[in-house]
């Protein structure tokens, strides 16, 4: 009955893929090599790449209201001019920490960007631990820090009615919920929802589809799986031909595919040549279930 397709649409492009953001009005995907520092955009009507070098790793990048984009490169966060290829500070976060660097980050439904950070990382998932927040930041670049003691921030999304916020921070192998209020942007009432099982690798980062449910990628699993976040029940899992599994978000005409990032960092020669195809961007059809536009930043 399923006819699940998976085919890599950009070989090879990243040490480690990243925080894929569909751009509706130019078909575009987004995402970043955090490790390559370079900003990706891939058009997908043309198939052509384009890229934007950073002077530190940048861990993401999303669509600016007033026009261009937002990225985290190391502990700021800059805004991107494309045509011109600059970059501009907007604000720094754990200016204690000067290992720190950003991970993860997406716009909620308001316009708020939220965005972690994450401590050293001798190599991929060996961190020093509990040296990263949760920070967002507002339209005016006011920076409000929601936790900290965490080991890698990475995937968060909104359910579809914004009460509820949902985060991973890797090292615990757990998917989190928490309450939140739309109105100021705060998060309370810490549960988890889901617990990796063997073989699912470390969760890493994650969509919303258009129903609800969540799409996890699984760093180490070489998959990503459908939770729905009510019941904790993993409903689906999608195959993919690498192992370092690190996003996904839904695209497309209609956003019925699902484009998934990967990374390359950490495989050996063996690994490598079974699987040639790491740190390409993989477009995923036939799930039938579609997504939902990203948010632009309000700053
Ligand atoms: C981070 C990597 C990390 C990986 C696994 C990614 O989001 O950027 O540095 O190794 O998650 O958790
Ligand atoms: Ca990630």
């Amino acid at each position: 009955m399923s006819s699940v397709k998976v085919e890599c649409v950009v070989k090879a492009s990243a040490v480690i893929g990243e925080g894929p953001v569909w751009e509706e009005s130019q078909q575009h995907l987004l995402f970043v090599d955090i490790a390559g520092q370079k900003i990706q955009r891939w058009d997908s009507v043309t198939n052509h790449t384009q890229s934007v070098e950073t002077d530190d790793m940048v861990a993401f990048v999303v669509p600016r209201k007033s026009g261009g984009y937002v990225a985290g490169v190391g502990r700021s966060i800059v805004a991107v001019d494309w045509s011109t290829q600059k970059l501009t500070s907007l604000v720094d976060v754990d200016e204690d920490k000067p290992n720190n660097r950003f991970n993860d980050a997406k716009v909620d439904p308001i316009g708020r960007l939220f965005a972690g950070t994450m401590g050293r990382e001798v190599r991929p998932t060996v961190v020093e631990k509990q040296q990263g927040s949760l920070f967002s930041v507002t339209s005016d670049l006011t920076v409000t820090k929601h936790l900290d003691q965490v080991d890698i921030s990475n995937g968060l999304d909104w359910s579809l009615d914004q009460k509820t916020f949902f985060y991973i921070d890797s090292l615990s192998r757990t998917v989190d919920a928490f309450d939140y209020d739309s109105d100021t942007g705060s998060i309370s009432n810490r549960r988890v929802i889901y617990r990796m099982e063997d073989g699912e690798g470390f969760p890493d980062g994650m969509t919303i589809d258009a129903e609800g449910r969540l799409w996890v990628a699984c760093y180490n699993g070489g998959r990503v799986i459908n939770i729905d976040p009510i019941t904790g029940v993993r409903l689906q899992t999608v195959s993919l031909p690498v192992t370092k599994i690190t996003s996904c978000c839904f695209g497309g005409v209609d956003y019925s595919d699902l484009y998934v990032t990967s990374a390359s960092l950490g495989l050996n020669e063996t690994e490598i040549k079974h699987q040639p195809l790491a740190g390409g961007v993989f477009r995923v059809t036939g799930l039938g279930v579609k997504g939902l536009p990203s948010n632009s930043f309000s700053g």
